[in-house]
């Protein structure tokens, strides 16, 4: 069991200042728990309803019939929450910071008047080319400020967003685009980042073979450059926008009526999309947003993550600006021009909440405290990461180097299906563990499950599988189009409780550490990757027969890729192979997907039913084949031996 040396508690100022201190925590913790619907009504009443609701929660997780409803009488925009109901008080306030990617281009300060402005004629231009409430747009976009009005012209006209990142390849667009059957696409002609461009409008250009004649896109203008384009179905914003209004009223919308669809991988077949709503998932977002980062009127919010992912949705765009945050957006990357860009923005903008993930933590760290110490960071009050276990290494770097031993550091565990943090220790109330996420956040009841009999482990000092008991505002509704699997995928295994694919350790003060995925999900970079997707754009590859893709400890990713490819009868394995099917798996999926390590295996080690031994593959991959346990069930012993001679990863 984890025993750290050292715990960190909260100074007497820091506990003063916060919303809550560490018996704040527990009283309210224990209301919410206690009576939860009293609890989630109050919390509500953060958010301007249209028509206020009645009813607070309407929950059942059982398989067959699971249902999931919050405030489902209420009537909101989402846009209005974010945007109009500040303009009285604060319309001249910054609402986003935007950061270029070229640290010598000027910054942008949008207030929140201006932003109004925007996102109404956004969302005329939106409504001008035939999107209504209810329709399917899909955003491929670079990290503009553009990409916050597009959601936010969605969130107000009622059309739901559907965010694909600008990493992931055209093939994986088109899937994404037909899987959600979007009306328009909206992306720019180019994303720069680290000096780079990816041609965004090719891609959707590529994506959109199969819908050619069918799905519009509206093109923001970033770099300039050269794009081919699709006459009478292409439409450049800046010139789309001089012939609407700025007035465009926020639509009604039901606290049930979906806000987006954002695609994340499982442990099988092809991603799914998760679907949000729009009352609960915006008073999640905003509470946690609040709590978590003890976030005060007149902060400067700076979360790193890209609004192609869950914690841009809800820690850049929706939980910030829902609060009448100024949120910093940054086009760019950790290490350009240099390792030191976090830091010169922080100085540059007076940074108050720094949120970012463990792997650029440790990219960064190896550059060495050089790039950090000649920045001025003493308007740090609140740091955080997410998105994978922090190692304490990175952790204590992060709080001695970055923070100068002074700055709390909050490790947020949650998932794109949760909306929001569920667990995660709080400024000024908690004493932090380096590593943990330590305790559940508000109306959250974790439980630690008996992986086989799927019996609740009580008391402390146990560790099992992480399953939340009950459900709370934020939490994902469906699975776009298929109910049947997000019934299966998370309530059919452990029933009665919303199971998260992660292991958990709970400590002997009751602490709990995740300890990873349990489940056929690897987390590279902290980017969520299905080892079966990967798997499957190997096998497409014409030379490939079979592959298993498991993942192994990286340095820096966290997780690396290791896949095993079985060539087709008569191809021979080269260096060229290798490097081709890399290139494959880029163009099938994206980058993030590339393997790390390609194994060439004659076979793979089968049971006599045929099923694969992943557990034995995991193995051979962290370079531990000496603890391989029972390898009497296997079809071809032999097979392993070749394996472990021939292994990539040794240490
Ligand atoms: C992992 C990201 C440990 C976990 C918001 C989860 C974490 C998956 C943490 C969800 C953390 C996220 N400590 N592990 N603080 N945060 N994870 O959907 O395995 O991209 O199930 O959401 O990331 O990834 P997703």
């Amino acid at each position: 069991m984890p025993n750290p040396d050292t715990t960190y508690a909260p100074s007497a100022e820091q506990a003063k200042a916060a919303h809550v201190d560490a018996k704040g925590y527990e009283e309210m913790y224990a209301a919410s728990i206690a009576d939860p619907d009293a609890f989630w009504a109050e919390q509500a009443k953060r958010i301007d309803w249209m028509k206020a609701p009645t009813k607070v929660s309407d929950v059942n997780f059982d398989l067959g019939s699971v249902n999931i409803k919050w405030f489902e009488d209420g009537t909101l925009n989402v846009a209005a929450n974010c945007i109009d109901r500040h303009l009285a008080e604060r319309g001249t306030q910054t609402a986003i910071i935007w950061e270029p990617d070229e640290a010598t281009d000027e910054a942008q300060h949008i207030t929140y008047q201006q932003l109004h402005a925007h996102v109404c004629k956004f969302a005329n231009v939106l409504k001008e080319m035939g999107v209504g409430k209810g329709d399917r747009v899909v955003l491929y976009m670079p990290m503009i400020p553009q990409a916050a009005y597009a959601m936010l012209a969605c969130a107000r006209i009622g059309a739901i967003h559907s965010i694909v990142f600008a990493g992931f390849s055209a093939d994986a667009l088109g899937a994404r685009i037909d899987a959600c059957d979007a009306k328009v696409v909206i992306t720019s002609d180019g994303a720069p980042r680290g000096g780079r461009v990816t041609n965004l409008k090719d891609n959707v250009n590529k994506a959109l073979l199969n819908d050619f004649d069918t799905v519009k896109c509206l093109v923001v203008k970033r770099t300039g450059q050269q794009i081919a384009w699709r006459d009478g179905l292409d439409f450049w914003l800046h010139e789309m926008e001089e012939n609407v209004s700025n007035d465009c009223p926020p639509e009604e919308m039901g606290a049930e009526d979906p806000l987006f669809i954002l695609y994340t991988s499982g442990s099988t077949g092809q991603p799914k999309g998760v679907v949000h709503t729009t009352g609960g998932y915006l008073t999640y977002a905003a509470m946690t947003h609040e709590y978590t980062f003890d976030y005060h009127d007149g902060d400067i919010f700076w979360c790193t993550a890209d609004v192609g992912w869950v914690t841009g949705h809800s820690y850049i765009v929706y939980g910030p600006l829902a609060n009448g945050a100024t949120t910093l957006m940054f086009e760019g990357v950790p290490t350009y021009p240099d390792a030191g860009r976090f830091w010169d923005v922080c100085q540059k903008h007076k940074v108050n909440q720094f949120y970012t993930a463990p792997t650029a933590l440790r990219a960064l760290m190896g550059q060495g405290n050089s790039f950090v110490e000649g920045y001025d960071l003493s308007d740090l009050k609140v740091l955080g990461t997410v998105g994978e276990p922090i190692n304490p290494e990175a952790w204590n770097w992060y709080y001695n180097v970055v923070g100068k031993g002074k700055v709390p550091i909050v490790d947020t565990w949650w998932q794109t299906e949760t909306g929001g943090h569920l667990m995660t220790p709080l400024p000024g109330a908690t004493n932090l563990k380096p590593g943990s996420a330590q305790q559940p956040f508000f109306g959250i009841k974790p439980l630690v499950l008996e992986p086989t009999t799927a019996e609740v482990i009580e008391g402390n000092d146990v560790e099992g599988v992480l399953v939340i008991a009950n459900s709370w505002p934020g939490q994902m509704r469906t699975v776009w189009g298929d109910h049947e699997r997000f019934e299966k995928t998370y309530f059919s295994d452990y029933p009665g409780y919303y199971f998260t694919g992660d292991g958990c350790k709970r400590d002997a003060d009751g602490d709990y550490w995740i300890t990873g995925r349990v489940d056929d999900v690897i987390n590279v970079s902290g980017h969520r990757m299905g080892t079966a997707e990967v798997e499957s754009a190997l096998v497409a590859h014409e030379k490939v027969a079979e592959s298993a893709v498991v993942g192994y400890p990286h340095d820096i990713k966290g997780q690396g890729i290791y896949a095993y490819v079985t060539l087709m009868n008569g191809v021979e394995p080269s260096d060229e192979l290798r490097k081709e099917l890399e290139t494959w798996v880029r163009t099938e999926i994206g980058p993030i997907a590339k393997p790390d390590l390609i194994q060439w295996a004659p076979g793979l080690p089968k049971t006599r039913s045929g099923k694969i031994m992943r557990r034995i593959l995991r193995k051979i991959a962290e370079d531990d084949f000496g603890a391989l346990g029972d390898t009497s069930t296997l079809a071809e012993p032999a097979v392993v031996d070749d394996l472990i001679e021939n292994r990539m990863n040794r240490k």
